[in-house]
């Protein structure tokens, strides 16, 4: 196998049909939704790793110290030959992982983003020329195909994205992960946990507003890719904290009366003054909450690190 292999395992059309039908089911919803992952096309990605650079932003730091501190452990553990991530983006963090993993034959990214993927894909190589990559380019939340690759298997899923799902979408997605795994094989999982809402809220608005700016990107992606006429001026950036879900809500707020055109739908969609499109939510957690949501999904929680000041956990589970 040449060491960087990209693989699409969803046919070219499929991700404009998927938006087609996100963009028509959320916008004829009451409240008006858009799913996160239509914001990561190349500048919603670049805008990603900005925003994991800003001061306000704890869970990029939070992760790393994290696994600065435990990938020997969690080579240890694992002994792990494929490393199989989802939502991998730029694999900066992952690097600690890889270089722990000794006995890895090959790192498998998982990411919606082509973009994201080649640049992390190309770097790696560059730097570790022995270790093949087989990056997917794939929606894990749609039932992952996974190549035939050597066991064990560590499916790490970082960066707290698990957050973004709703719970009935976590449990659903927590037993597609399970049913990846076989006797042997671990889940390293992201989360970050409940905390002071100022500090989250901060995290979520940005004073530089590059959290606005991604927030937005979602505007200018189905602008371009199906004609709509959304003016992001015109929707103000929302981050809220709601303590009931325990979870951030990100939404855009129309700053006016106005109606935007879909044309690739036929659609025309009416948004009053202050109505709030709902683009995201990212869960926060507590170690209770994971154990169970985890042995819901037949998974077995065996460690559980923090970093030094408590404000992100990550967790290495099993198959019962
Ligand atoms: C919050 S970022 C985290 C990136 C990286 N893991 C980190 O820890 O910095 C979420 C990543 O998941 C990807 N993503 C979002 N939804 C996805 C989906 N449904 N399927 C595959 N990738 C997805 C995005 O493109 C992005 O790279």
């Amino acid at each position: 196998m040449s060491p960087f292999l990209l693989t699409r395992t969803l046919p070219e059309d499929a991700t404009e049909a998927a938006l087609r039908a996100d963009v028509l089911k959320g916008l004829t919803h009451t409240p008006k939704t858009l799913p996160p992952k239509w914001f990561y096309d190349a500048h919603g990605s670049e805008l990603f790793e900005q925003i994991t650079e800003l001061p306000e932003y704890y869970p990029t730091r939070a992760e790393r110290e994290i696994l600065v501190a435990r990938s020997g452990e969690i080579a240890a553990a694992t002994g792990a030959r494929t490393l199989v991530e989802l939502g991998s983006g730029s694999s900066e963090k992952t690097r600690y992982l890889l270089d722990a993993l000794t006995g890895l034959h090959t790192y498998v990214p998982v990411d919606v983003s082509e973009s994201a993927l080649t640049q992390a894909g190309h770097a790696l190589i560059a730097q570790r020329p022995e270790l093949s990559v087989h990056a997917l380019i794939a929606d894990f939340t749609g039932g992952l195909s996974l190549p035939g690759t050597p066991g064990p298997r560590l499916v790490a899923f970082l960066g707290g994205t698990i957050g973004n799902l709703l719970p009935a979408e976590r449990a659903a997605f927590l037993s597609s992960v399970r049913s990846l795994l076989s006797p042997g094989d671990a889940l390293l999982l992201g989360t970050d946990l409940v905390k002071d809402e100022n500090v989250l809220v901060r995290a979520y608005d940005d004073a530089a507003g590059v959290t606005a700016a991604f927030n937005k990107n979602v505007l200018t992606v189905v602008n371009r890719e199906l004609g709509a006429d959304f003016d992001p001026g015109a929707f103000d950036h929302v981050a809220l904290w709601d303590a009931e879900n325990e979870w951030i809500e990100m939404r855009l707020r129309s700053r006016k009366d106005q109606t935007v055109k879909v044309p690739a739908l036929d659609l025309a969609v009416d948004f009053a003054a202050d109505e709030e499109l709902h683009t995201e939510i990212s869960a926060k957690f507590r170690k209770e909450g994971v154990r169970s949501e985890l042995s819901a999904a037949g998974l077995e929680l065996a460690h559980w690190w923090t970093d030094g000041e408590g404000r992100f956990a990550l967790s290495l589970s099993v198959a019962r």
